[in-house]
């Protein structure tokens, strides 16, 4: 079978996870939320922007009832660092009373945004608050510590791109996740 081509890859330094790699994952994590939600009443919560390709696949991944909403933070702008700032740009508006609710990140980094979110979700009342990120940043300090329950797949810190995850608003679209070729940046 010749090699999927698309021309966003040429502007990665390596591809770390292709679709097949991310999809496989997905269906664990759907499977493991399925046995540990059967008798609860779930709600996803995902984080614009860079959560809602990651959200999508795995709400079909799990075998249950449930809702699904999400809320807004930005904290990047257009840079590859974090400002340290983390800003609420929407609200939930499904109504969290009592539910058990899986916030959902693309990515685990400094913590401040799953902080700044689980903060949020918390005055909605809900029964109870895990949190599930595709991606989990290894670094020596995080700003925020949280408990990620559940976890795609750990990587180096570097920034990487594609399946949701932009640089500048760009590639989210990429079906892999790969690192961003630093002379687009530098
Ligand atoms: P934190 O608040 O530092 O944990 O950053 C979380 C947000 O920054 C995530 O929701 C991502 O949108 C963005 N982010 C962090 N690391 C990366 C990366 O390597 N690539 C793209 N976006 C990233
Ligand atoms: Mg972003």
């Amino acid at each position: 079978m010749p090699p999927q081509h698309n021309p966003l890859d040429e502007h990665l330094t390596r591809v770390l996870f292709a679709k097949e790699d991310i999809r496989q994952r997905i269906d664990e994590l759907g499977k493991e939320i399925t046995r540990d939600y059967q008798d609860k009443n779930l709600v996803l919560v995902g984080i614009l922007r860079g959560a809602l390709v990651f959200l999508s696949d795995l709400s079909r991944a799990i075998d249950l009832p449930h809702s699904w909403d999400m809320c807004g933070a930005s904290s990047y702008g257009s840079s590859t660092t974090s400002r340290g700032h983390v800003q609420i740009t929407k609200d939930v508006e499904v109504d969290l009373r009592d539910r058990d609710v899986i916030v959902v990140e693309d990515i685990y980094d400094s913590g401040r945004t799953l902080r700044a979110i689980c903060d949020l979700v918390r005055v909605h009342q809900p029964a109870t608050i895990e949190v599930a990120a595709l991606l989990f940043k290894e670094k020596a300090q995080r700003a925020s510590d949280v408990f990620v329950k559940y976890r795609g797949f750990t990587i180096a810190d570097e920034f990487v791109v594609g399946y949701g995850l932009d640089y500048n608003e760009y590639y989210r679209n990429l079906e892999c996740i790969g690192i961003l070729d630093p002379k687009i940046y530098s």
